[in-house]
């Protein structure tokens, strides 16, 4: 397993409080939510290695309900064959000291079991918007996505659950299907949160050198640029963009990318080059063997 680097939080020193509920299967689940009442509750869902990003989900979850679940699950039907599912961190123990130094009642932590008790036939599918970016380079991905919050929605039964805007595709994907499958669960997307050189935090972060570091700088070097040239309208901006990411594909390590796009932020269409409204500049890139997002929202 990969050990964290020094951005990852270490164990929270005890604070007094007492820790959060750990519940590993639908009984105790079960137990630990009939113990939260009638209180407004939220859900955070996790694959863990919880870091400052998440500690915000937390504190936007706190800010609109009463009581908060943190599952903790990394879902193998979002990885793709090749992708890094056996890799993935799963620094339980530091996990669970993050929960309780940020007041979490409960954390859901089931086996691959819990969550899926035998083959998976039936799934729910993301449409179209599922289809392409983060859709189209990890095929099979939004649908996993959908599959496991959609299970997590029904045995949690939260009022609210809290989304990265990191994971912005994700996150619109999400809303899309409480929209279309009525589901009763509002909604919320809490800001990103970026490391003092920029990078937005990522649990993938910790597999990530110093050098390559280095080089996934570019990403949010890229967004900025965009954002700077919105008065320029979506050309601009996307040619602002695509000039940082040139220059890095020539660093050592090179950043590879996947996709670089200007978005409508509710179905991620790409925006025509005379549009005006809210955006989103989105890239995802390669360092060395590790897969990088991000994203910032542009008002043009
Ligand atoms: O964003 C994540 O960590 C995962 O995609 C999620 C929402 C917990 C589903 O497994």
């Amino acid at each position: 397993m990969t050990e964290p680097t020094a951005s990852d939080p270490a164990p929270a020193p005890p604070t007094g409080r007492p820790g959060p509920v750990v519940a590993r299967t639908v009984e105790e689940l079960d137990r630990a939510r009939a113990a939260l009442g009638g209180r407004r509750t939220a859900l955070v869902p996790t694959m863990g290695a919880l870091h400052s990003g998440h500690r915000r989900l937390i504190a936007t979850a706190r800010e609109h309900a009463d009581a908060v679940v943190v599952s903790v699950f990394v879902n193998p039907l979002q990885f793709g064959p090749t992708e890094d599912f056996d890799r993935y961190p799963r620094p339980f123990e530091a996990d669970l000291a993050v929960c309780a130094d940020a007041g979490v009642d409960v954390v859901f932590a089931p086996g691959v079991d819990v969550m899926y008790p035998g083959p998976q036939i039936v799934t729910v599918h993301p449409g179209a918007m599922g289809q392409v970016l983060e859709g189209e380079f990890r095929p099979g991905f939004f649908e996993g996505v959908l599959t496991v919050v959609s299970k997590l929605f029904h045995l949690v039964r939260p009022d609210v659950a809290v989304f990265g805007q990191k994971d912005a595709q994700q996150l619109a994907v999400v809303r899309r299907m409480v929209r279309d499958l009525c589901l009763r669960v509002e909604i919320v997307g809490a800001a990103t949160v970026r490391d003092p050189d920029g990078l937005a935090t990522s649990s993938r972060n910790v597999y990530l050198s110093p050098a390559e570091r280095r080089s996934a700088l570019a990403l949010s070097r890229a967004l900025l640029a965009g954002a700077d040239a919105a008065v320029t309208g979506a050309i601009g901006i996307l040619s602002a963009a695509r000039e940082v990411l040139d220059e890095a594909a020539t660093a050592t390590p090179p950043v590879a990318v996947d996709y670089l796009s200007l978005v409508e932020p509710t179905t991620f269409t790409e925006v025509s080059g005379d549009y005006r409204g809210d955006a989103v500049l989105v890239v995802a890139a390669w360092v060395g063997e590790t897969r990088l997002i991000d994203n910032v929202p542009i008002s043009l």
